[in-house]
């Protein structure tokens, strides 16, 4: 099958945001001793949720620009979900520090919308790697 010919800058991005993402989890989960934990938590999350979806940007555009046919392979559809869990986390996250009534709720809600999104990320960038060859 033809892979488009832009797929390494899309690659890269989707890469980079897994990487920043992963950071900013890891942070919350072993760095509340610190009193920076949240601050830097937020800041890097951010960052790989901006990058992933300037990746999803450089991905449509990589897409029109070569076969035109969105959704063509099970990547583009997983990849879908994905965003919408990357861009709903950071919302949730927050959401629990704004209302303290039902702040506890959200946070369980954000903690594992947060763990969904990793975990769906790091499967389509095995699916991304297989459908280039680089694997497989
Ligand atoms: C990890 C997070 C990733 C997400 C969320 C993601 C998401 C997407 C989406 C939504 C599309 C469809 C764009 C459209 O149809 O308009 C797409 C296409 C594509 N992605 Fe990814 N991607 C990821 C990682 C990767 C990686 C690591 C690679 C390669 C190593 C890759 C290679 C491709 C290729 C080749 C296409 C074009 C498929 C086609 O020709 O229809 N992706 N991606
Ligand atoms: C896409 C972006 C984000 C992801 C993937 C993410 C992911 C996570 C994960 C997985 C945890 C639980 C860590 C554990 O296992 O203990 C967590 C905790 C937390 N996150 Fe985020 N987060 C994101 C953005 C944010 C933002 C923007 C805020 C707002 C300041 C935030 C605030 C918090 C707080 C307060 C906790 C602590 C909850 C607790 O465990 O007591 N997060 N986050």
């Amino acid at each position: 099958m033809e892979v488009p010919a832009l797929w390494p800058y899309h690659a890269v991005l989707m890469i980079t945001g897994f990487l920043l993402l992963s950071t900013g989890m890891l942070i919350a989960r072993y760095m509340k001793r610190e009193q920076w934990w949240l601050k830097v938590h937020e800041t890097i999350a951010i960052s790989g949720a901006i990058i992933v979806i300037s990746g999803l940007l450089m991905a449509i555009y990589m897409v029109s620009s070569s076969t035109g046919i969105h959704f063509r392979v099970p990547h583009t559809y997983l990849g879908a979900i994905v965003i919408i869990f990357v861009a709903m986390t950071p919302i949730l996250g927050y959401a629990q520090l704004k209302s303290e009534s039902i702040g506890m709720k959200i946070r369980t809600i954000h903690r594992w919308s947060g763990r969904i999104a990793l975990v769906l990320i790091f499967l389509n960038m095995l699916s991304g790697i297989l459908l280039v060859g680089i694997i497989g």
